[in-house]
C-alpha cells in the first residue's frame, strides 16, 4: 500500500477506511470492529476517519473500545473532525443544527475524541464543514495551539472551498496539511472548478469521502455507468468498485479515497485498486459517460 505523506512527520495510507457507517451496522460489538481493523491492517490499510458527530456521537467511543482492548492504535493513524453541532447524542438540547468553531468547543471535542477513543493524540484532526460564523483567527489560534500541546499531530479541514482555506491558513503558522471533500466518478466537479487545482497548486494531497458516491454509483439509474465499469473491469480482471477507486487513485492530484463500507467482504478488498493503473483513454471514456457527453 502507497503511503502519502502529508507533513514531515505524519504518512497516511493512500485508501483509508472511513467510520461514519460504523454504527449502520448490525454489528457494533468491539470485537466486530476489530476484525474490521484487522482486515484494513492486512492490507496496510492504516488510516481509519471519523468524526465527533459519527453515529450521534457514538461512534468515536465503539471504536475506542476495540483500540483499547486491541491494541491497535500504534499501528494506525486516527483523523477525526469536530465543528458540527446537531441535536443528537450529547447535544440532544441544541435547538438547532449548527457549527461551532470557537476555541472553546474545538478545545472541548478534542478532550473528548481523546477520551472516547482512549487516545493520547490525534493523527490528523479536520474541521469538519466551513463555518460561515467562523472567526479565522481564533480557529487558527486554537488549531495551532493544539498541535503546540501535542494533542494533534497535523491539521486540515474537509468540504472547504479555496478561498475558506487559504483565510484560515493566513491565520495560522502550521501548515493545514489536507482538504477532505466528496469526489467520485459521478461527483466529479473538483477536477474543473478549481477546487483540485488549488490542492495541487500546495502540493497539498486531498481527501475523497464517499468514492462510491455512497454505493448510489451502482444504482440503476446509473446503467450506462455500471455497464462501461463492467466492461473496462473484465479487461483490468477485476470489479467495477474497483476500477471506480482506480479512477480516482490514476488522476495525478494525489487522491486519498475514504472508503466506507460495512461488509468485511468489501473491506478485504478495498486495497484491490492500488493494483490497478488505468490507462488515460479509460479515465476519459468514464468521465464522459458520469457527464452524459464528450469532453468539447
Ligand atoms: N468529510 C465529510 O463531510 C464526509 C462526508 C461523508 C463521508 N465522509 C467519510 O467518507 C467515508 C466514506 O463515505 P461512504 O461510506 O459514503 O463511502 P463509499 O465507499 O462511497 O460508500 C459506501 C457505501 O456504499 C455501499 N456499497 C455498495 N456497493 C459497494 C461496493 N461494491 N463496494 C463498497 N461499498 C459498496 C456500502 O454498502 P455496504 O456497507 O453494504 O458494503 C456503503 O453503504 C465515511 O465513512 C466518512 O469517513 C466524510
Amino acid at each position: 500500500m502507497e503511503r502519502i505523506k502529508v507533513s514531515e512527520n505524519v504518512s497516511l495510507s493512500r485508501i483509508i477506511y472511513g467510520m461514519w457507517r460504523l454504527t449502520d451496522d448490525m454489528d457494533t460489538s468491539s470485537s466486530h470492529i476489530t476484525k474490521k481493523l484487522e482486515a484494513c491492517l492486512e492490507q496496510q490499510i492504516t488510516t481509519i476517519d471519523q468524526a465527533d458527530i459519527y453515529g450521534g456521537y457514538e461512534a468515536e467511543e465503539l471504536l475506542g473500545v476495540s483500540l483499547k482492548e486491541s491494541g491497535y492504535r500504534d499501528k494506525l493513524e486516527i483523523v477525526t473532525k469536530c465543528g458540527i453541532i446537531a441535536p443528537v447524542g450529547r447535544f440532544k438540547q441544541s435547538p438547532v443544527k449548527y457549527y461551532d468553531t470557537s476555541k472553546e468547543h474545538i478545545y472541548q471535542s478534542v478532550e473528548h475524541s481523546l477520551k472516547l477513543m482512549n487516545i493520547d493524540y490525534i493523527d490528523l484532526l479536520l474541521l469538519h464543514r466551513p463555518d460561515p460564523f467562523m472567526n479565522p483567527e481564533e480557529t487558527g489560534f486554537t488549531l495551532d495551539s493544539l498541535v503546540e500541546q501535542g494533542k494533534v499531530r497535523e491539521v486540515g479541514v474537509s468540504n472547504f472551498k479555496p478561498y475558506d482555506f487559504s483565510l484560515l491558513q493566513s491565520f495560522m503558522h502550521k501548515k493545514l496539511v489536507t482538504n477532505q471533500i466528496e469526489i467520485s466518478i459521478i461527483s466529479n466537479d473538483c477536477f474543473t472548478n478549481g477546487d483540485l487545482a488549488f490542492m495541487q497548486e500546495k502540493r497539498l494531497p486531498i481527501m475523497a469521502w464517499s468514492p462510491l458516491a455512497g454505493g448510489k454509483l451502482f444504482d440503476s439509474d446509473n446503467k450506462f455507468l455500471i455497464d462501461l465499469l463492467k466492461e473496462i473491469s473484465n479487461i483490468y480482471n477485476t470489479t467495477p468498485a474497483a476500477i471506480a477507486i482506480a479512477w480516482l487513485l490514476a488522476h495525478p492530484a494525489n487522491i486519498m479515497p475514504v472508503m466506507g463500507t460495512n461488509s468485511l467482504t468489501r473491506i478485504r478488498a478495498l486495497s484491490k485498486a492500488c493494483d490497478i493503473n488505468l490507462d488515460k483513454q479509460s479515465w476519459f471514456r468514464i468521465y464522459e459517460t458520469a457527464m452524459g457527453h464528450e469532453v468539447p
